[in-house]
């Protein structure tokens, strides 16, 4: 067979298929994930790092908070029952969360253990998608739902061998052992057909016609063949055991000086003072119709009446410190501010979006919700940043002459 005509063939080919991947398409398969896995990578332990700095996400008073977040949660999510339990023990399971979004984040970034990593990503992703992004509308707009399919990659391929501990270990145990890495080499198929031949008619091309035979393929028989022995892979295997143990040992204890120091930084910087740790608990009488002076500390006034529920008393809700109540009608969280003297709103605080609880940022002067971000005014409940599709269900709250403050 003349040598010019399989190299024809092969440009043949390549004109008439001009989306084909590249050749190097396998091999350039490996630095593919690479910007996936720092994109995760980073993420996850930006998450981490970013709760245990921030007091008010262990600070149960905080509309910040993982508490509140799971109360939120456990009102609308379809898992609401096994939530409602964990509300009180939200501290422990913060603390689990930031530290597991830790673990992940540099094992995805490092390449270690990454396969694993890329377990725990999905399990949280998946976890977080039921309790707080389940109702996501369209779907794809809740990033839960998107971070899990996005480590279906990693745990498939691992780190894919670049920029990766894992694979500097297996490397490193291997040569060890003298046993040859597994560096692979791509090699165009038609370029292995044009030297070793290939089946035209149940007869091999480049054999004069004769049965084809793998054995006389230089590309599939190697200069140099090598003979391991299953003891060699069996030490070559427990050194990389070994090796990859002291790696996460190592990258454990310095992930958790990292968290330590981050932690007391942010309460340092930060101050632990959450930014409504100054919100009042207000108790509805729970009668509908009050006579004046019925709550021990409004003040004495001409006798009338007023209905609606008592929340309590004016005087407790100063001027930019909201305080919040229990609606009686709905059993929703309701919250009420004086905005300016004498003028009261109050607003049932679940969030439009998914349910969370929303709490007053002072700093802001805006009522944020903490699952999402969603802003609503103070003074119309209207909502000015999404995703939380419209504003606040507002409540119809007055201060009456009696010195009380009433929901009517
Ligand atoms: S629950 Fe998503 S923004 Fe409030």
């Amino acid at each position: 067979m003349p040598k010019s005509r399989p190299v024809r063939h092969v440009r043949r080919q390549e004109r008439r298929l001009p989306l084909n991947p590249p050749v190097r398409a396998w091999a350039l398969a490996e630095w593919s994930l690479l910007p996936l896995r720092i994109f995760l990578g980073a993420t996850f332990l930006f998450a981490g790092l970013q709760k245990l700095s921030n007091p008010n996400f262990f600070n149960a008073n905080s509309p910040n908070s993982i508490h509140a977040q799971l109360v939120g949660a456990a009102r609308v999510s379809p898992i609401h029952a096994l939530l409602g339990h964990m509300v009180g023990l939200a501290t422990p399971i913060g603390i689990a969360i930031a530290a597991g979004e830790i673990a992940i984040g540099l094992g995805a970034l490092l390449g270690l253990r990454t396969r694993i990593a890329a377990v725990g990503g999905m399990v949280l992703s998946f976890s977080l998608f039921l309790a707080v992004s389940f109702h996501s509308s369209p779907y794809y707009t809740g990033a839960d739902i998107v971070f899990f399919f996005a480590w279906m990659p990693l745990i498939v391929a691992g780190s894919a061998s670049r920029f990766s501990v894992d694979a500097w270990i297996a490397n490193f145990a291997a040569s060890q052992g003298g046993v040859p890495t597994a560096e692979l080499v791509a090699i165009p198929f038609s370029k292995v057909q044009t030297v070793c031949g290939h089946y035209a008619k149940g007869k091999c091309t480049a054999r004069a016609g004769l049965a084809c035979d793998a054995a006389v393929c230089p590309f599939l028989l190697g200069d140099h063949p090598v003979s391991v022995t299953p003891v060699a892979i069996q030490a070559v295997h427990r050194r990389s055991v070994v090796l990859g143990g002291i790696a996460a040992a190592t990258t454990a204890a310095g992930a958790a000086l990292l968290g330590s120091a981050v932690a007391v930084g942010g309460r340092l910087i930060g101050g632990a003072t959450a930014p409504n740790a100054s919100t009042r608990q207000l108790s509805p009488s729970g009668t509908t119709t009050t006579t004046l002076g019925s709550p021990s500390s409004a003040p004495t006034t001409p006798p009338a009446k007023y209905s609606g529920t008592v929340l309590g008393a004016a005087s407790q809700v100063p001027v930019g410190t909201p305080a919040t109540f229990t609606i009686p009608s709905s059993g929703d969280p309701g919250i009420v501010i004086q905005e300016k003297a004498g003028e009261f709103v109050g607003y049932d605080t679940v969030c439009p979006h998914m349910g969370c609880t929303v709490g007053y940022a002072a700093s802001a002067n805006l009522l944020v919700c903490p699952c999402h971000g969603s802003q609503f005014l103070v003074s119309t409940g209207a909502v000015i940043s999404g995703p939380a599709p419209h504003g606040l269900t507002k409540l119809d709250v007055v201060a009456e002459p009696d010195g009380s403050i009433y929901l009517k």
